[in-house]
């Protein structure tokens, strides 16, 4: 819903009207509220306009105005989402995207989007910490340890992190959705026509399924990376019973002193639910040892 209102409202946005936004986005860094004065000098325009144009931004529900006390204005999630797709779309990464989401988590929006060449993309809008940021009520903020501007920092980490691991895992040749570009907090891979594993009402060859996932798994692990937060949910089942691994925000590093728990954590996850929902004859824990073992070669 908030990245379809972004869409709409980028096509009434202007070029001062973006200036103005990245203005903002600028003196959030130390300023809990940004005040019209500092915008106008960061974005070197004139401060009348700036106050008639932030007004407007307030109604399209792009910045927030204080409430009382300090005078100043914050992006509001809509209005950083507007920067990103707004990068984006200059960069010739996106052309258009679904009015709602095909997918929504946690901590996520996945948008099915259309390049200007008419390739199908995923968007991936990273929400961390947001609902804290959405609280209404005043809770005392202190803008030295940035917890003002926590969901935005935090955010684009999260899409970061998802981006980089997936440009080392699809250099690979592991089977995850082709990273093509990131803003912010948004990134940009290849749609993947797929169904959850989770939703996936039979299949044919389960342990043949259960097996393409290991092996992804152990070659995402000898390229570096270990997912984290493997199950049901986070792989895709494509025509012919492929697979294709997901959501990777939260990945560590081989080399991480954790990284074998999280490993053997992702391998008994997916175990299990092919124990649980296909009865296929496997011991999670054993399979688990199993593959360390064959991985630490
Ligand atoms: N590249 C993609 N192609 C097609 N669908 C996707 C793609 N990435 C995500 N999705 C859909 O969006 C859902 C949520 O994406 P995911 O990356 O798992 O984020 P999260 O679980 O953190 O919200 C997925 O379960 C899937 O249905
Ligand atoms: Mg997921």
């Amino acid at each position: 819903m908030s990245a379809r209102f972004s869409v709409q409202a980028l096509k009434l946005l202007t070029e001062v009207d973006r200036r103005i936004l990245t203005a903002v986005e600028r003196g959030m860094i130390n300023h809990e509220y940004v005040p019209a004065e500092l915008v106008a000098s960061i974005a070197k325009l004139d401060l009348e306009l700036v106050e008639k144009r932030l007004k407007r931004l307030n109604k399209l529900g792009l910045v927030q105005r204080s409430a009382g006390g300090a005078r100043g204005y914050v992006l509001t999630s809509r209005g950083y989402d507007c920067l990103a797709f707004y990068v984006l779309a200059r960069r010739g990464v996106l052309e258009a995207l679904s009015q709602s989401p095909v997918g929504e988590g946690k901590e996520s929006e996945v948008y099915l989007g259309v390049t200007p060449g008419g390739r199908l993309v995923a968007v991936k809008v990273h929400r961390v910490g947001r609902t804290s940021f959405r609280g209404t009520k005043r809770v005392r903020v202190y803008v030295a340890d940035k917890r003002h501007t926590s969901w935005l920092y935090q955010s684009r980490l999260a899409a970061r992190s998802e981006f980089e691991a997936l440009s080392i895992l699809w250099k690979a040749g592991v089977a995850v959705p082709e990273p093509l570009d990131w803003n912010r907090h948004v990134v940009v891979t290849g749609y993947v026509e797929g169904v959850e594993l989770s939703e996936v009402p039979e299949l044919e060859d389960p342990r043949g399924v259960l097996d393409r996932v290991l092996a992804e798994v152990e070659k995402a692990f000898k390229a570096g990376v270990v997912h984290g937060d493997l199950s049901e949910y986070n792989v895709l089942v494509t025509e012919g019973e492929g697979v294709v691994l997901i959501d990777w925000p939260q990945w560590f590093s081989s080399a991480h002193p954790q990284a074998e728990l999280y490993l053997r954590r992702d391998v008994e996850n997916v175990a299990s639910f092919f124990r649980r929902k296909y009865g296929v004859e496997v011991n999670p824990r054993g399979l688990a040892e199993e593959f360390l073992r064959r991985v630490r070669g």
